[in-house]
């Protein structure tokens, strides 16, 4: 978002962190990763257990960095505090205090579907007051990226979208009390994590920490179609002056009639809190249903002009990774690349290979890899893949990692053919030679397994 004023002074960042600066100097962004260093930049050197950021100072000034946030003296101006870490805390808590009052924060956390959430509230909330939104960036969630992205919340925002994530117990509690959202999401439970969490009633008590940071009269948004709704629920309570329920028939916003509209999304009949709308969503498959039914009950919730709102789900483009589509020309026509590299899980998985089963294609392929993070259920979770594969309607199942074992062998009881590799690099071998024209490829899997490279070659070669 742009803004007028400096992002930071000096003298603000002195008196946020208790540090010494050594000069006056004004700051238009902040980054720990001196790869994203920009002119007028505050670079922060976080320790590392592998690079401490002091070895990449003279790196950021080199970029352009205005000043430096260190623990120890470095050539050039710079601030100088005790611990660093806890200094970007203490300059995102700074941020969060001199927002106006009419501003609103929400914080998103989730299994699945944060980003995109986030992303969509985003959006909307730019269409009822432009230039004037800021949001978390990338897969900046966590102990952080959370105070990083808050540290960057220029003072003129009006709204504030901050992603959350976790890992283990407790880290989402004290995110939410230096966020101070006035409205928290939460936008699905599910077993991402279970491997460090160990149920999923702990993973539902972790993501419902997002409530203890609430503002006072502030609101709770929560599935309503999990098994774990009464917990979030009542995690809720005591910290929401509302709480309402999104999807399913009986959400405090539900759909009513859905189907697939002519751009590829869905046309959507909703009952929404005060309101019934009909809108339509650019992103096809029930999950980004879901997703736009709660970013409308935020804005219901905050007084915002809905059906305005809802134009931004109905123009918005693919996120790189999370469903992005490529149309690819190769020999003798085209093929339909859909880009979900970045992130997969059992609830992620079948929401999409649901939404790859209504697409219209002559034939219907899925490059899938590891779902990463699942600990014991991981070969119980991959075999329980063949099922959404087979209603689907695919014709070829590519599988990248040792952990598709289990799916191979489900998937060999079927007619679909299946080829299963090690990487990335021999699924790309491989989808290259079999795919044809009129071919429909859903392309999933953990991030770590790569498959993004194999989307841009796939994608770039041909192009
Ligand atoms: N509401 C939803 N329910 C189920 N699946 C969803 C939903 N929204 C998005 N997805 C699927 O989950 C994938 C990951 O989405 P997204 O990146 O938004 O999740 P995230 O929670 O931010 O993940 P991370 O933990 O990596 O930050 C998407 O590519 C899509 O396949
Ligand atoms: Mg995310």
């Amino acid at each position: 978002m742009m803004s007028k004023q400096p992002l930071w002074t000096a003298d603000e960042i002195t008196a946020a962190t208790g540090g010494k600066a050594t000069g006056d100097f004004e700051i238009s962004g902040v980054a720990f990763d001196s790869r994203e260093v920009e002119d007028g930049f505050l670079f922060v050197a976080m320790p590392g257990t592998v690079h401490d950021g002091h070895d990449f100072v003279a790196g950021a000034f080199e970029k352009g960095a205005a000043a430096a946030l260190v623990s120890q003296p470095v050539e050039g101006p710079h601030v100088l505090v005790d611990d660093v870490p806890a200094a970007l805390e203490a300059m995102a808590r700074a941020a969060r205090a001199r927002l106006s009052d009419d501003a609103v924060v929400i914080g998103v956390t989730g299994s699945v579907g944060k980003t995109s959430t986030k992303e969509a509230i985003a959006a909307a909330l730019e269409r009822l007051a432009p230039g004037r939104v800021h949001r978390s960036v990338k897969s900046y969630n966590n102990h952080t990226g959370v105070p990083l992205s808050l540290a960057r919340m220029p003072r003129e925002a009006l709204f504030a979208v901050q992603e959350m994530g976790m890992n283990h117990s407790g880290e989402i509690a004290g995110l939410t009390r230096m966020t101070r959202p006035h409205v928290a999401v939460i936008t699905a439970i599910g077993p991402a994590h279970i491997e460090n969490l160990g149920s999923i009633e702990a993973i539902a008590d972790a993501k419902g920490e997002i409530f203890e940071g609430l503002e006072p009269g502030g609101v709770a948004i929560v599935p309503e179609e999990t098994d774990q709704r009464e917990r979030l629920v009542k995690a809720a309570r005591g910290f929401a002056e509302r709480i309402l329920t999104v999807g399913g028939t009986e959400g405090d916003a539900a759909v009513k009639h859905s189907a697939p509209a002519r751009s590829g999304g869905s046309l959507v009949t909703a009952r929404l809190p005060g309101r019934t709308l009909t809108f339509t969503i650019s992103q096809p498959g029930d999950h980004w249903v879901q997703n736009a039914l709660t970013v409308l009950t935020v804005v219901s919730q905050i007084g915002g002009d809905v059906a305005r709102a809802a134009l931004a789900l109905t123009e918005m483009g693919g996120l790189e990774g999370r469903g992005a589509r490529h149309r690819v020309e190769i020999e003798g026509g085209e093929i339909l690349l859909i880009d979900e590299s970045y992130n997969a899980n059992p609830v992620s998985m079948e929401a999409t290979l649901k939404s790859l089963g209504a697409e219209k294609a002559a034939r219907k392929v899925v490059v899938l890899g590891t779902m990463k993070e699942l600990g014991d259920t991981g070969p119980a979770a991959h075999a329980a893949l063949a099922a959404p594969v087979e209603a689907a309607g695919v014709s070829l199942a590519i599988l990248v990692g040792e952990e598709m074992a289990p799916l191979a062998d489900a998937l060999s009881l079927t007619p679909i053919e299946v080829v299963h590799v090690n990487d990335a690099a021999g699924a790309t071998t491989n989808l290259l030679s079999m795919m044809r024209p009129g071919d429909a490829v859903l392309v999933k899997a953990s991030n770590s397994m790569g498959l993004g490279k194999l989307v841009a070659k796939v994608a770039g070669d041909a192009a």
